[in-house]
């Protein structure tokens, strides 16, 4: 097989994910359907095993047989929500490996993570961090919390998804960071455990993971002379992919041999929270052509896939590489468009595809992360079906929703 992603390639002009053609699988589940492979998630969190805790970040991709199967390769979650810590449990992840981050805790959330006994809360704010105590009190528990600090530098990724920029929602500065320590420290129901940071996602220059690592490391130094001890140095994810063919990502190894003297010079635990990088590459969407249109300047690939099925084209303007599932020499200019109504609802622009007809098949690469975790029921479209490739076998480890789902909660 010519890969063009790792586990995923051409095998005698048809595209297939390991040992399965995706065009089996296209005509067995129906279209829109995103497969992953197995092997593409393990490889992809094997890299991270220099770390003391990988916790995936469940946003990118919440698939509870997703979750589970990293979850027996040792993973943790990072979460954001009381529906992802339920997702992390549900998969059977330790709560002693789940870190629960979000500038907008919810009191029933904080009680329910510390209810079950999380391995740390992030805190993003000074309110947050009170409340926390006011639920550990009525608890009567101790809650352990890093606070998310801001190290303003420029991760050079989209603005949509930095967060590390002084202007950001995110995090608080080293100033109030250290005030929020001090309270923690004195109280009875807070214990500083560690501390985070998280400067962006699809970063591909490593520097600034450098940058923000030295700056955190002074300012756990600060702490120290504070008489404020931590236990965990957690970094965030955010290292990027490769969405074009044949190309190599920012390297992980590299990413280690910046983050582990650090920590080791600290005498920290090093925690990191990669989504994107794990399930990213690991995932296509295959979408099938339900007409072909001309007109005077373009054509048109009108698929069954839209924007509600994967968002982030229409959102951030994001590439995906493209391609038909059987392998065509002859390509001509085509504009892959979804049937939503809204003009942003383009997945490619004028791009070389093979010539198509109606019925036949793309795949939309690198689509398992941010993908279906981010779909929606837009124009009332039951979203799609998930399979897992593991070897020469599949599993839907998600069925296609139904128009009775649709409308399952309305009156
Ligand atoms: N940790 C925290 C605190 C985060 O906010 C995020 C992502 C991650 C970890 C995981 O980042 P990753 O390793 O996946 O880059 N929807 C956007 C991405 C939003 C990322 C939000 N936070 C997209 O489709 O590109």
């Amino acid at each position: 097989m010519k890969e063009l992603f790792p586990f995923i390639g051409f095998e005698e002009g048809k595209l297939k994910v390991e040992g399965v053609f995706v065009e089996e699988v296209a005509r067995k589940v129906g279209t829109p359907v995103y497969i992953y492979s197995k092997r593409a998630i393990e490889e992809a969190f094997k890299e991270f095993n220099f770390t003391y805790l990988t916790a995936f970040a469940v946003k990118s991709n919440s698939n509870v047989s997703i979750l589970r199967l990293l979850k027996d390769l040792g993973a943790g979650a990072d979460t954001v929500s009381i529906g992802e810590i339920f997702r992390a449990l549900t998969a059977g992840i330790e709560p002693k490996k789940i870190v629960f981050a979000g500038v907008g805790k919810r009191e029933e959330e904080i009680e329910f993570a510390l209810e079950r006994g999380i391995l740390m809360f992030n805190v993003e704010s000074k309110g947050e961090l009170l409340k926390i105590e006011e639920v550990a009190k009525k608890l009567n528990k101790r809650a352990p919390v890093a606070v998310r600090v801001n190290p303003e530098v420029d991760p050079k990724t989209h603005p949509y998804i930095a967060t590390g920029l002084k202007n950001s929602k995110f995090g608080v500065d080293f100033e109030s960071a250290l005030e929020l320590y001090k309270i923690a420290k004195e109280s009875k129901y807070l214990e500083p455990i560690g501390i985070h940071f998280h400067i962006g996602s699809q970063i591909k220059e490593l520097s600034a993971f450098k940058e923000a690592s030295l700056k955190v490391r002074d300012f756990v130094k600060e702490l120290r002379s504070e008489r404020i001890e931590i236990e965990l140095f957690d970094a965030g994810g955010g290292i990027g992919i490769n969405y074009e063919p044949f190309k190599e990502p920012p390297s992980v190894r590299k990413l280690s041999e910046i983050l582990k003297p650090i920590v080791k010079e600290l005498g920290l635990k090093l925690i990191l929270e990669p989504g994107r990088r794990i399930v990213g590459n690991a995932g296509v969407l295959i979408t099938q052509v339900l007409y072909v249109k001309r007109n005077k300047e373009k054509t048109f690939y009108i698929v069954d896939a839209g924007m509600n099925d994967l968002a982030r084209p229409s959102l951030y303007k994001a590439y995906h590489y493209i391609d038909g599932t059987t392998y065509k020499e002859k390509r001509v200019k085509a504009t892959v468009v979804g049937p939503i109504c809204e003009s942003g609802d383009v997945f490619a622009e004028d791009r070389e595809l093979p010539e198509l007809k109606e019925g036949d098949y793309l795949a939309i690469f690198s689509t398992g992360a941010y993908g279906f975790s981010m779909a929606s029921n837009y124009n009332s479209r039951p979203r799609p079906a998930e399979v897992l490739i593991d070897g020469d076998g599949y599993k839907v480890i998600r069925e296609r929703e139904t128009l009775a789902s649709l409308i399952e909660r309305e009156f």
